[in-house]
């Protein structure tokens, strides 16, 4: 069962500040968890980490552009739900703050988790007409050549 509750949505729709339906809303996150899960497969990154990035990296955003803060924001509403809306264990929490707080600046280096969390992300740009970039990737699944076009094919949608 997806750990994405009503609940959470609930707060979620309430939290968004943006578009709903646009390029940051909701049916984003849901592919970059689409993207994550099959990266965990074979990463073996924390897939409940990953779950919950998906849904809560952009969920402080203030603008569909440059917004440098919206990472340290969704690490903040990370924090703020822990242990009420999301199930996270201290270790687990540690690894989302980090994944939110960074995902915007790219890193290619961190946890296994944290590397999926950026990749499922990047692996979305198509959305906004950017082809990714296997040198911007931090895994070597997600570099994969069918991975890049699956993802950006999806992104496209
Ligand atoms: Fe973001």
């Amino acid at each position: 069962m997806s750990l994405i509750t009503k609940s959470l949505m609930k707060f979620a729709r309430q939290r968004f500040a943006l578009d709903w339906d646009g390029y940051h809303g909701v049916s984003y996150w849901a592919r970059v968890r689409h993207n994550g899960l099959l990266l965990a497969e074979h990463t073996g990154a924390n897939a409940k980490v990953v779950e919950y990035f998906a849904f809560i990296h952009d969920l402080g955003r203030e603008n569909e552009h440059h917004d440098p803060e919206h990472g340290h924001r969704a690490a903040e509403i990370a924090t703020q739900l822990a242990g009420d809306l999301i199930d996270v264990t201290a270790a687990e929490l540690r690894l989302l703050q980090h994944a939110c707080t960074w995902h915007s600046d790219g890193h290619l280096e961190a946890d296994i988790t944290v590397m999926t969390c950026w990749d499922a992300d990047r692996l979305d740009l198509g959305r906004v007409g950017i082809r990714p970039d296997p040198q911007r990737l931090c895994t070597e699944v997600a570099k994969n050549p069918e991975m890049v076009i699956e993802a950006y094919e999806r992104s496209l949608r």
